[in-house]
């Protein structure tokens, strides 16, 4: 694995041999294809230390089956190495007793430019945790931020790009907090509509690959909005079922580095073929409550 620090473009493998054909991809992607640049990342994370899957709002929660919570800390600090030895910088909240799923940093809020949009979580079992990562930022000197009117999961449903904030609805966040994400961090939210309760974050269907492309399993989707991603993302990398049902787009990309759960093999193959390093997880103990590495990690962007 290489990190690049210093900001500088890393070359990976030339681009005849990701693609076995001429054809290369066209549009501002094709450019990064030969030059896949790492940029190092600010993430704030929760240790699993209270972690169980003792009540059930997402298909893949098992209360009677549980969790082994031993298991899962050992593979949340796993994924914390990984991003240390990424160059990342990752920064720590307390873990709050009672609160099994506040291991799951990504749904603790919306950071852009600096600016904060809280979460509102749809079920009461976790509806603590919203102040509770507010609470995080105001400690460590942010000051935009807005308390939501309207239910949303942090970025659970809303993923950064360069231009534009793709945003979920269809299980947890409204499209009521699309307008105010929008209006408060001054970005184009983009609204896409979620069909398959197995996938019912945003980010256990898509992820962003740099600022300007993203890797989606398009049966996660609604007409409607695999035809905008369609026409946003013209060269997407298209994951299948059996990606999407290991949480395979519960992944993590620096723009070179794709952080990804290790069972994703066809997806991870895909990457590779596409100019990316994927560098792959075990945490099978954190999907039994349906979350991956995405969900573990709150991206800090100032
Ligand atoms: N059990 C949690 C829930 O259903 C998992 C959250 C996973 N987080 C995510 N960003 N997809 O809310």
């Amino acid at each position: 694995m290489t990190v690049s620090p210093a900001m500088e473009p890393t070359t990976s493998t030339s681009p005849s041999s990701q693609t076995g054909s001429p054809a290369v991809a066209t549009g501002p992607d094709a450019t990064a294809a030969r030059e896949r640049v790492a940029l190092p990342r600010r993430f704030l994370m929760c240790r699993p230390e209270h972690f169980a899957v003792t009540y059930a709002i997402n298909p893949w929660m098992d209360p009677v089956a549980g969790a082994d919570r031993d298991l899962a800390l050992a593979q949340w600090e796993a994924l914390r190495a990984a991003y240390l030895s990424l160059g990342h910088r990752v920064e720590l909240i307390e873990p709050i007793e009672g609160l099994p799923d506040m291991v799951f940093a990504a749904n603790g809020a919306l950071v852009v430019g600096g600016r904060v949009y809280g979460a509102r979580f749809h079920h009461p079992e976790r509806r603590a945790e919203g102040p509770a990562y507010a609470e995080w930022f105001r400690r460590n000197g942010f000051t935009e931020i807005l308390e939501p009117a309207h239910v949303n999961e942090g970025e659970g449903d809303f993923l950064t790009l360069e231009e534009v904030i793709l945003a979920g609805t269809g299980f947890r966040t409204e499209i009521a907090a699309h307008q105010e994400a929008q209006e408060h961090l001054g970005r184009p939210v983009v609204t896409l509509r979620l069909v398959d309760p197995r996938f019912y974050h945003l980010d256990t269907a898509l992820f962003p690959l740099g600022g300007h492309n993203v890797a989606y399993y398009p049966g996660a989707f609604s007409p409607g909005s695999r035809a905008v991603l369609e026409r946003l993302f013209p060269d997407a990398v298209l994951a299948d079922e059996a990606d999407a049902a290991v949480l395979g787009l519960n992944a993590v990309c620096d723009g070179r580095h794709v952080v990804i759960n290790a069972e994703a093999a066809g997806l991870i193959g895909a990457l590779r073929r596409r100019g990316y390093e994927p560098v792959p997880v075990d945490l099978s103990e954190l999907r039994k409550a349906g979350g991956g590495p995405k969900c573990c990690t709150l991206e800090i962007r100032m």
